[in-house]
């Protein structure tokens, strides 16, 4: 019987092939989803070999992660707690739907992930599974063995007669991919200690190190989707690696949050998600340019919603689903050029336009013309500020003798 393990690499899941092996007696494939998180791809299929697996598939499925979840999530102005950009939870959903497909084309019986039992990524990975394919029997080693330590892994492995070769980590614990880099662990476990940023970005620059001369960007969208960056066409991939060379430049998009996990517990993190921010904002600016005032106001709540949907691991989900559909209608007249200023972690807008923008200078400027006589406003006040009236009428009576 064969079980279908992420794999990436590190100490971690090499651990958990010897482990697989000896505890079900399983066949392990090895399978490595590509989202950009930018390790080593070379010598890991020997690594993973060596170590017990019988195959290694890498999958690149960039591209893919950047249409149909990173671009789904910024139409949807998706913000988990009002800072955090997703970047590790979108990514999870599409993880985990690979690891599914591999599972039905291997005829595997069995998938097995990393996550740890204190996380998030253990529920987004075991959700989606289990929306995909419920037959699949779930091993999350981290909730079973007796590993608990560094240390112990490596004993483990030499038990076993796996070779390491890996340089020693005992830096943040880091999830990298093409929209973003989280870092949690250490000394950033207590919330009251300002994050050393010099030592921790991998991304961006720090504020202090980032130019002194601003830096504009034109962005020009196709029904929310960015589609040239300075005049220039580029596909997915290429349009966030290159934002996020400029965003980093200019220290754009680093966050530090005390999140609410999924399992109940506080936690903190800093994020960069440098190209990630300067999009979402360049995105808005246009819907403010182009949304009406009901569906703007509507779609913000939707917002909240569909964060929380996507940070608990529930993509695969009607409701997740049905708000898609609603952004999706939202996002048809949302095309244009929007101009931004980029300096020292600052955005500053720069000037938008769009063909189907609302905007109204004829209405708006104080030459009045045709379509707003100021007359009107006088009785409009009237009707809107009747309830105030009614109210105001009744105080008064009441405190008449
Ligand atoms: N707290 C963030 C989230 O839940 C980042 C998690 C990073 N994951 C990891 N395995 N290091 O989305
Ligand atoms: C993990 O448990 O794998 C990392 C933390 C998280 O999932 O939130």
């Amino acid at each position: 019987e064969k079980v279908i393990l992420a794999y990436s690499g590190g100490l971690d899941t090499t651990t958990i092939i010897p482990w697989l092996k000896e505890n079900y007696d399983y066949e392990v494939i090895a399978v490595c989803i590509d989202v950009g998180q930018g390790q080593e791809i070379d010598g890991l299929e020997e690594r993973a070999i060596s170590s017990g697996a019988s195959k290694l598939y890498i999958d690149d499925v960039r591209e893919e992660f950047v249409q149909n979840y990173v671009y789904p999530t910024m139409k949807a102005g998706a913000v988990y707690e009002n800072k955090y950009l997703l970047g590790t939870s979108i990514a999870r959903p599409l993880i985990a739907q690979r690891l599914v497909h591999y599972a039905l084309l291997e005829g595997a019986v069995a998938i097995c992930h990393g996550a740890t039992g204190k996380g998030n990524d253990q529920v987004r990975f075991e959700l989606t599974m289990t929306a995909l394919a419920p037959h699949l029997k779930i091993i999350a080693p981290w909730r079973i063995w007796d590993i608990k330590s560094r240390e112990d892994a490596i004993t483990y492995c030499l038990k076993h007669d796996i070779k390491l070769n890996m340089k020693k980590d005992t830096s943040y614990s880091r999830d990298r991919n093409l929209w973003h880099v989280s870092h949690e662990g250490l000394e950033l476990e207590d919330p009251s200690i300002e994050p050393d940023l010099s030592k921790i970005l991998q991304m961006s620059n720090t504020i202090e190190n980032a130019p002194n001369e601003a830096e504009y960007v034109e962005l020009e969208f196709e029904k929310g989707i960015p589609i040239k960056l300075n005049g220039k066409e580029l596909n997915g991939n290429d349009m966030i690696t290159a934002l996020n060379e400029i965003g980093g430049k200019h220290a754009i998009g680093v966050i530090d949050l005390v999140e609410n996990r999924i399992v109940g517990m506080k936690s903190r993190g800093v994020y960069e998600t440098p190209g990630g921010t300067i999009l979402y904002r360049a995105h808005e600016e246009l819907e403010h340019l182009c949304l009406d005032k009901q569906t703007y106001s509507y779609k913000q709540t939707l917002s909240i919603k569909y964060a929380e949907l996507v940070y608990s691991g529930e993509w695969f989900t009607p409701l997740r689903e049905a708000l898609e559909a609603f952004v999706e209608t939202t996002q048809e007249s949302i095309s244009g050029v929007v101009k931004l200023k980029l300096f020292k972690g600052n955005i500053i807008s720069a000037g938008a336009t769009s063909p189907n923008s609302l905007y109204n200078e004829e209405i708006a400027s104080f030459t009045t013309g045709d379509l707003y006589d100021h007359k009107d406003a006088e009785g409009f006040i009237r009707l809107f500020g009747l309830p105030l009236r009614v109210r105001a009428l009744m105080k008064m009576q009441k405190n008449q003798p």
